[in-house]
């Protein structure tokens, strides 16, 4: 069962995506985690995908057709939290075609304005080595470059820079957004205010996350 946790980049998707995963027993499963660790390991998918990214485009929908059967694997009854797929009405309705083994209950929608969005991406800093996710004044590590968890050196990611995030956010607002009417018109979507700090979201999404019926 796969509850589509959607939004624009950096609205929170995969720091929420987290803390579920740890607190909640849902499993996270995120495109863009699936494509930098492709991108990583330098896989055909890897090359091909690793510039698109960092412009800030989208990675074709056969490559991501690819990912999404790999890292949804086999029907297992668990309750999946996918999060950066679909992102757009195309992908929505492959997603549908896997609804016999992986059906979807919901489509929470993360909403965050614009100029908090550029804030929360500008100020982003990933560990190298773990992946773990900070803010430099919003959520920081205790030791500025170096990551609480592992002691790994915090990065900024490739499309993190200025013009990549212009890109991203104009094509969350062309491509993206029609996926929320796909959902609503299908009565699984659900709005959730993502402004305010990370503990205030959870507690947010849980409360949304309490009223799907899980099969
Ligand atoms: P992806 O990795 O999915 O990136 P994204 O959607 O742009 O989302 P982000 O990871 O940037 O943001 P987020 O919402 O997870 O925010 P985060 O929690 O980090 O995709 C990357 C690329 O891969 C795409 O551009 C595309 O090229 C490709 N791709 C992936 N899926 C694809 C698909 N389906 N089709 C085609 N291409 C695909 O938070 C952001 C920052 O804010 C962090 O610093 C965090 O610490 C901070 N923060 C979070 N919440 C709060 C809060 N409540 N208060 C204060 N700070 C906060």
């Amino acid at each position: 069962m796969i509850v589509v946790l959607t939004g624009a980049p950096g609205a929170g998707k995969g720091t929420q995506a987290d803390l579920l995963a740890a607190k909640e027993g849902f499993r996270k499963v995120s495109t863009g985690d699936a494509l930098r660790k492709h991108v990583r390991m330098k896989s055909p998918i890897g090359l091909q995908a690793e510039a698109v990214m960092a412009r800030g485009e989208l990675v074709s929908d056969e490559i991501l057709f690819e990912i999404l059967r790999e890292e949804l694997g086999p029907d297992s009854g668990e309750r999946i939290l996918l999060d950066g797929y679909p992102r757009n009405v195309a992908q929505a309705k492959t997603l549908d075609s896997l609804k016999e083994t992986h059906p979807v209950v919901a489509a929470i929608h993360l909403d965050v304005d614009a100029g908090e969005l550029v804030n929360r991406l500008s100020g982003r800093r990933v560990c190298g080595n773990c992946g773990a996710t900070y803010h430099v004044t919003l959520t920081p590590s205790k030791t500025a470059g170096v990551c609480d968890k592992c002691g790994g050196l915090l990065q900024q990611r490739a499309d993190d820079r200025e013009d990549s995030v212009r890109t991203r956010l104009s094509v969350y607002e062309s491509t993206t957004k029609p996926v929320l009417e796909y959902y609503r018109g299908k009565g699984l979507y659900q709005r959730v205010d993502g402004l305010g700090s990370t503990e205030e979201v959870f507690g947010k999404l849980k409360g949304s996350l309490s009223g799907v019926k899980f099969r």
